[in-house]
C-alpha cells in the first residue's frame, strides 16, 4: 500500500519505517529540512535502538522515501498518517492542535483522489470531527475519510512495540477504510495483536485513558515509596507483591523520579482539560498530575538530607538525564527541574548520558557534560542515578571515584543496598 507519514519524529519515523519493512511504499514527510536531509544520508535524527539498520535497509530497497514536499507526497499516497506533535499550550492544560490543523489544511488543498486520513498523533476527543470540518472546506466529502489510529509505542522499545503491539485501535464508522486498515495491519494481527474496531471518539479517548492510567500506576507506587522510606520497608518487595496479582500487573509499578517524557505529562493534562470542558471532574488524574509535579521537590529534599544541607560547592554527578533510559528525549525529564535547582544552590554538576550532551544545560555555568562515566564521577561527593541504562548497572564506583567518602542516590534502585554496604558506600535508594 502507498502510505504517507506527515511528521517524521519518534512516531512518524518509527511507524513509517516499520510499515515499509512490512512491504509498503512509504514517504516520510517533515517540514524540518535538516531532519529530512539527514535521513536521506541515513543519519538518524533521534536515538532509538535498532532504527538505524531498519532505515538503511528499507531506504536502500526503495520502499522508504523522505521528503519535505507534502503536496507531492500526499498526492502519491492513498493512506495519510498525521504524526505531528501535540504539546500542551503554554501555561494551560489544553493540547495545542495547531500542527494537526495546519497539516489537515495543507492536505485538504492538495487532494487529487480518495484518501484515508488517519490521526496517529495523540489528540483530544472530537479532534477527528474538527479535522473533518477543516477538510470539508476544500474537499468533497466523497474524497476523504478521517480515522483515529492512536499509537502506543514506547520510546526505547519503539520498534518492538510497533511490530508486536498488544492492540491496534481503529476508530472509524467507514467500513471500507476499516477493511483496508485491517489489511494494512494484518501482518501484526497474525502475530497476535488484537484489532479493536471502535468509534472515532472512543479511539481518541482510549489513548488518553491508557496513558493517564499508566501515569496513575507510576504515581501510586511513587507515593507508596515515600511511605516505605518512613516505615523502613523495601518498595521493591511491595511492587513484586502487588504486581504478581494479574489484576494489577507489575509493569509501570517501579518507584523512581517523577514521570516525564513527551506523553504522560501532556496527555494527563489534556484529558483533564477535555473533561473540564464537559463539566466532568477527573479528580484521580488531577491528583496524579499534582503529585507528579511535587515529586522532584521530594527527591531534592532527600538530596539535601544526604548532603547534610550543604549543597554549595558539592560535586554532584547525574548518570542519565533523559526522561528514561534508551532514549535521547529530554521532554519533561525530571532533570530539567532537579539540575537547575541544585545548580542554583551552588552545586557543581557533572553529567553523563549515553545519548550525549544536552542543549538544555549549555546555558548553566556549573553544569558540565562529560564523555565518560569515569570523568563524570571521579570528583563526586554524590552520584545520582537518574535513568537505568544497562551501562550504569555494573560500574565499580569505588574504583572510579577519587574521594574517600561519597554517596550514591539510586533513583531507579538498580544497585543492591547490601553490596553497597559491603563496599562502605553511603547508599540511598527510592522507597528503601
Ligand atoms: N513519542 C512517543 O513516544 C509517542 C508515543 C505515542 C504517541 N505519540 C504521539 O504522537 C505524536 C507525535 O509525537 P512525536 O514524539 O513523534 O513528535 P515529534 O515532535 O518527535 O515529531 C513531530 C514531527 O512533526 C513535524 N511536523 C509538524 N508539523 C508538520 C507539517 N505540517 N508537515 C510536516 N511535518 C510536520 C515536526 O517537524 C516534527 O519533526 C504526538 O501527538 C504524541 O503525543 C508519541
Amino acid at each position: 500500500m502507498k502510505l504517507c507519514m506527515i511528521g517524521t519524529g519518534y512516531v512518524g519515523l518509527v511507524s513509517g519505517v516499520c510499515f515499509a519493512d512490512l512491504g509498503n511504499e512509504v514517504i516520510c514527510v517533515d517540514k524540518d529540512k535538516n531532519k529530512i536531509d539527514k535521513l536521506k544520508k541515513s543519519i538518524i535524527p533521534i536515538y532509538e535502538p535498532g532504527l538505524d539498520e531498519l532505515v538503511k535497509k528499507n531506504y536502500k530497497a526503495g520502499r522508504l522515501k523522505f521528503s519535505t514536499n507534502l503536496v507531492e507526497s500526499v498526492q502519491k499516497s492513498k493512506i495519510i498518517f498525521i504524526c505531528v506533535g501535540t504539546p500542551t499550550l503554554r501555561n494551560k492544560y489544553e493540547a495545542d492542535l495547531s500542527q494537526v490543523f495546519s497539516a489537515a489544511k495543507e492536505i485538504s488543498k492538495n487532494i487529487n483522489s480518495f484518501k484515508i486520513i488517519i490521526n496517529k498523533s495523540t489528540v483530544p476527543v472530537m479532534t477527528g470531527d474538527l479535522v473533518e470540518k477543516i477538510m470539508s472546506k476544500n474537499v468533497k466529502k466523497s474524497l476523504f475519510t478521517i480515522v483515529s489510529n492512536p499509537e502506543f509505542l514506547r520510546e526505547g522499545d519503539a520498534i518492538r512495540d510497533f511490530i508486536y503491539p498488544d492492540r491496534i485501535v481503529i476508530g472509524t464508522s467507514d467500513r471500507k477504510a476499516n477493511k483496508l486498515l485491517r489489511n494494512l495491519y494484518l501482518p501484526l494481527i497474525s502475530k497476535g495483536a488484537k484489532y479493536i474496531s471502535t468509534s472515532r471518539r472512543a479511539a481518541e479517548l482510549i489513548k488518553y485513558a491508557s496513558n493517564a492510567f499508566l501515569a496513575t500506576k507510576i504515581t501510586f507506587i511513587n507515593e507508596l515509596a515515600n511511605l516505605c522510606e518512613k516505615l523502613k520497608i523495601n518498595v521493591e518487595d511491595v511492587s513484586i507483591g502487588m504486581g504478581t496479582d494479574k489484576r494489577i500487573g507489575g509493569r509501570f509499578l517501579r518507584a523512581g523520579p517523577a514521570y516525564g517524557g513527551s506523553c504522560f505529562p501532556k496527555d494527563t493534562r489534556a484529558i483533564v482539560d477535555t473533561a473540564n470542558k464537559s463539566k466532568v471532574s477527573l479528580s484521580v488524574i488531577k491528583t496524579v498530575i499534582n503529585s507528579n509535579d511535587n515529586r522532584s521537590g521530594i527527591l531534592l529534599k532527600r538530596v539535601k538530607k544526604i548532603l547534610n544541607n550543604k549543597i554549595k560547592n558539592k560535586n554532584i554527578t547525574f548518570l542519565g538525564v533523559t526522561f528514561k533510559a534508551n532514549t535521547d528525549d529530554m521532554r519533561e525529564s525530571a532533570c530539567l527541574k532537579m539540575i537547575p535547582y541544585l545548580n542554583k544552590k551552588g552545586a557543581k554538576i557533572r553529567y553523563y548520558d549515553p545519548t550525549g550532551e544536552k542543549k538544555e544545560f549549555i546555558k548553566f555555568k556549573n553544569v558540565q557534560y562529560k564523555n565518560t562515566i569515569k570523568d563524570a564521577c571521579e570528583l563526586s561527593d554524590l552520584v545520582i542515578v537518574h535513568t537505568e541504562w544497562n551501562e550504569f548497572k555494573l560500574i565499580d564506583l569505588k574504583k572510579i571515584i577519587k574521594k574517600k567518602s561519597f554517596s550514591v542516590y539510586d533513583m531507579r534502585n538498580i544497585y543492591s543496598p547490601e553490596k553497597m554496604k559491603k563496599q562502605n558506600i553511603k547508599y540511598f535508594g527510592v522507597g528503601r
